[in-house]
């Protein structure tokens, strides 16, 4: 008996003797897989009355099992549950924990695995996580939308190579984060489709020779596609193996992750002296420790290297899961933490970008005064030139000996007279420094897609409407 004590108490028969203590350390995962354990009772309770359906459990057993798994998640939700080191993972401890209240439960992982098992808690907890981030999503876009329609008439120059490119607005600039931001959710969407499937009968490796009914434990656990009907895994090693739903998420995550630094980026030179055109509010603004005038936009730049930490656990998840033969491995345990912490920072990042965005005023008139240099329409200039007959080639030559000659001159392009702009080419006849206005060029832009103040408005109220 004593030496029968030794070994592991779920699957030591075999064993003369227990792990060693350093082996139980190195090989346990309930420090961070306990995590699970609301999915974990979840696939439970299904899994026991499916076992109930198929005269595997009497519904006495199968009753007091669900009773006795209830209590274990009032216990855990409390505080107050043991979590024993020496049960190795999540799985083990809520099931030696049930055994010992309701003898039944000794039956309760007929025809399941733990490779089964978490491979289904795994897919439950996306699903979740992906709920979470779409809403998290929806507060950043209805955020931004806000922000772009409260600065609609905010127009700032836009950058190509941190270069001032052509004036835009504030709006057309926001709402190209929220393109960003829509496509993340859809991605997200596809990452829960692809944990929708219920791996759960698959048992280690090959199945089981008992009688389950697959597609009822899926039912049971949402398992479902939209029209209700179960959806569960077509191939059992592949089932057992399979990361590719972590890995998507983290790999969703990681794009997303590059968005908010991208955002975070332009917010950390918009709030500089040197640009001057948006001020973070003080709760996501932090001081120097030092340099009492100090306000650093501490959220972007956390923000910003937030980045890093997704794209490690995508690069994590897929080097954990390269060149693994088939099937289950105990490699596999370790893609829990980069997951975990993918999701957890992800939510974060999400909340911390909102908060921060819903508080920042943008300063339209330092915005303005850094789009007013008309060198910005340099281009409307070539083009004006294109609609006299010039090829566009010509015409931006044309424009660029204009340039030059305001440049050597040390004047704006608009204030070179009518003589020098003829100087520079014949086609600069009278009418030329009228395309110099701003109010202009913005209306001259109302095809699709582009800054022109109606269309940036209607793209308000379409975003409006979908967010709603
Ligand atoms: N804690 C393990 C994991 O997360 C559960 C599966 C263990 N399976 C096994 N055959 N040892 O991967």
């Amino acid at each position: 008996m004593s030496a029968r004590k030794k070994t592991q108490v779920t699957w030591g028969g075999r064993f003369q003797a227990g792990p060693a203590k350093l082996m139980l350390s190195f090989g346990e995962s309930v420090s961070f897989d306990y995590r699970l354990w609301a999915q974990d009772i979840r696939g439970s309770k299904a899994h026991a009355q499916m076992l109930a359906k198929v005269g595997i459990l009497t519904s006495a057993e199968c009753k007091a099992i669900l009773k006795g798994l209830d209590v274990i998640a009032r216990e855990i939700s409390q505080g107050k549950f043991k979590w024993q080191q020496e049960l190795e993972d999540v799985h083990m401890n809520i099931e030696s924990a049930l055994t010992k209240k309701v003898p039944a439960a000794a039956k309760l992982h007929t025809a399941r695995s733990r490779n089964d098992q978490v491979a289904t808690d795994v897919r439950l907890w996306l699903k979740d996580q992906c709920q979470a981030v779409d809403d998290a999503l929806a507060g950043l876009l209805k955020t931004l939308v806000n922000l772009a329609q409260s600065n609609a008439d905010v127009i700032l120059p836009g950058y190509t190579h941190l270069q001032r490119a052509q004036p835009v607005s504030v709006a057309h600039h926001l709402l190209a984060y929220v393109e960003m931001f829509s496509r993340d959710q859809r991605r997200f969407h596809q990452v829960y489709q692809s944990a929708n499937w219920c791996p759960l009968g698959s048992g280690a490796i090959a199945g089981t020779t008992l009688p389950i009914q697959r597609e009822m434990t899926a039912k049971l656990l949402g398992f479902v596609d939209e029209r209700g009907r179960p959806q569960v895994t077509s191939n059992s090693m592949d089932a057992v193996a399979d990361r590719d739903p972590a890995t998507e998420f983290c790999f969703a995550a990681a794009l997303c992750g590059v968005h908010l630094s991208r955002l975070a980026e332009d917010m950390v030179l918009w709030s500089s002296a040197e640009f001057g055109f948006a001020r973070m509010p003080d709760a996501f603004s932090t001081g120097s420790s030092l340099m009492p005038q100090k306000r650093n936009p501490d959220s972007m730049e956390l923000l910003r290297g937030k980045a890093a930490r997704f794209q490690a656990a995508l690069v994590h998840l897929l080097s954990l899961t390269k060149g693994l033969p088939l099937t289950y491995n105990r490699d596999l345990q370790d893609d829990k933490p980069a997951l975990f912490d993918a999701a957890d920072q992800l939510l974060l990042s999400l909340a911390v970008a909102t908060a921060t965005l819903s508080g920042t005023k943008f300063h339209k008139d330092k915005c303005l005064a850094a789009a007013a240099d008309p060198a910005l329409l340099a281009t409307d200039l070539a083009d004006w030139l294109v609609k006299k007959g010039m090829p566009f080639r010509h015409a931006h030559h044309a424009v660029g000996r204009l340039v030059a000659l305001a440049e050597k001159l040390g004047v704006p392009l608009n204030q070179l007279s009518d003589a020098q702009a003829l100087q520079a080419d014949k086609l600069f006849t009278s009418g030329w420094r009228d395309v110099f206005n701003l109010q202009r060029a913005f209306a001259a832009r109302e095809k699709s897609g582009m800054p022109g103040p109606k269309t940036v408005a209607k793209q308000i109220a379409l975003w409006k409407k979908r967010l709603k």
